[in-house]
């Protein structure tokens, strides 16, 4: 706490408010007691300028376009650990030791495994439902399987379902790309890496042998690790705010998936690809420009701009060069909605309407065309990110819970609905 203050001016009546300052970043104006003191709330939309916690996960500085994890910057990160790695630097906020890391690899490794019931929910689906609408089912009904384990104020089974979790969304990915393939689930084989795992049980088949592509596992690592975690997001606020009414943590993270779907958020690496399905060939790409320009029109050139990163989205600096790669390699490669992405890319650059509102590409525009390249089909892309950001969701339900600081989330609101009014018989409304 400083002793900084803001003060505030009501008619006659001047209030003091703290200042409370983080390492890093803005401060913030403390307005807990202003309701009790003046009878007021504070009114902001969509949070543009409230803090709702207190956090020591991620710093983002969207100005300067910067992105660190438990203080590693994103790009060391991104070029020297593995996804699991950085997963126990969320959770735990410091890297692990060689031993720690072989211990939290082999737990996880020994947790992939799904009941064979969970399995059999996957029969129940529509043959092509979509991979989210399975994820928020099954994962929200791991808890009817581990309920004797589900003591929130346990740390230990805070733990262990976080663990868990991280464990077997690839597991419960794979198996919904399975069933909208029509293909029998491949488990989980304890001697392969984590995201070799993923791709070896959504590829591999029962009738062939199956080899990793090192290219796409490298892809991938990156990929998840500049998805894992990016502070207080729409789907992250979504599991602090279920979890502060104390439901279990499966409940929680389903509830996470589910904000993650929406297309403004994770669901942009899937719409990218319609998008660009939609505009079809680079001749079009003008026509759709001045779509995106025009306010009477709803559409946006999905993949660029985002709320926080108002220079240039750091993650998408990173993957840009594994996309080109990705690219080249692709045996798909000549595949001209890649031709069409790039042209995109280099005129949405280059674009004064986007120059001016710092619109760039952001990271789901290229994960978007990675997925693509790696055969991996357009709506299993927001399942691959929510694959990633488990290891976030898990790390910030688990802070929340050891926050002195924490209650039940109960935002407030401006009513501007009727006013009281006497009810009518419907026999009596005209
Ligand atoms: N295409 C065209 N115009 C745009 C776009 C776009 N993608 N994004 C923003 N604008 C314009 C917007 O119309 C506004 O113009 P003006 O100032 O003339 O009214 C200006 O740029 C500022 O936009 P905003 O709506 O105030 O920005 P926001 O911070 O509320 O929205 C966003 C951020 C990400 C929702 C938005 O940029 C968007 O819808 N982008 C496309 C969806 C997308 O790619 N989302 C993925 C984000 S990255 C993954 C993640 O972290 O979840």
């Amino acid at each position: 706490m400083s002793d900084q203050h803001a003060i505030l001016t009501l008619g006659d009546e001047i209030l003091r408010l703290n200042i409370v300052n983080g390492t890093e970043g803005p401060g913030t104006i403390d307005i807990a007691p202003l309701y009790k003191q003046t009878g007021l709330f504070t009114r902001d939309p969509g949070f543009l300028s409230t803090a709702s916690c207190n956090s020591q996960i991620t710093y983002i500085d969207g100005d300067a376009g910067i992105l660190r994890y438990r203080g590693y910057p994103i790009e060391q990160l991104a070029e020297h650990a593995s996804f699991l790695e950085v997963a126990y630097l969320l959770i735990h906020g410091e890297l692990p030791t060689r031993v720690e890391f072989a211990e939290f690899e082999h737990v996880i490794t020994n947790h992939t495994m799904l009941k064979e019931g969970l399995f059999r929910f996957f029969e129940g689906f529509h043959y092509d439902a979509h991979p989210m609408a399975m994820m928020v089912g099954v994962v929200g009904s791991l808890s009817a399987f581990y309920h004797d384990t589900i003591d929130i104020h346990n740390p230990e089974h805070r733990i262990r379902n976080a663990y868990r979790l991280i464990a077997k969304m690839p597991t419960i990915a794979a198996a919904a790309y399975k069933h909208n393939a029509g293909e029998l689930v491949i488990y989980p084989n304890n001697q392969v890496s984590y995201i070799g795992n993923m791709l070896r049980m959504m590829f591999a088949t029962h009738c062939e042998p199956y080899q990793i592509d090192p290219l796409a596992e490298k892809a991938l690592n990156l990929l998840f690790i500049l998805h894992a975690d990016h502070e207080q997001n729409a789907s992250t606020s979504t599991v602090r705010l279920v979890g502060s009414s104390g439901a279990n943590p499966f409940a929680c993270i389903s509830a996470g998936i589910a904000s993650l779907w929406g297309p403004a958020h994770g669901g942009a690496n899937e719409a990218v690809l319609n998008m660009l399905n939609q505009i079809g060939s680079v001749d079009k790409i003008s026509e759709y420009i001045a779509r995106a320009k025009d306010k009477d029109d709803p559409f946006r050139l999905m993949g660029f701009g985002h709320r926080v990163y108002k220079n240039y989205d750091p993650r998408a600096k990173i993957i840009r060069d594994v996309c080109y790669a990705v690219l080249e390699q692709s045996a798909d490669a000549n595949n001209p909605l890649f031709e069409l992405a790039l042209r995109l890319e280099e005129i949405a650059l280059n674009d004064d309407y986007f120059i001016a509102r710092n619109l760039y590409p952001n990271v789901d525009f290229y994960s978007g065309i990675i997925y693509r390249a790696l055969n991996i089909p357009e709506n299993m892309f927001t399942a691959m990110f929510a694959v990633a950001r488990t290891a976030g969701w898990v790390s910030h339900w688990i802070e929340m819970l050891e926050d002195p600081e924490h209650r039940i989330g109960r935002p407030r609101q401006l009513y501007q609905g009727a006013q009281q009014r006497v009810y009518q018989p419907v026999s009596q409304r005209s």
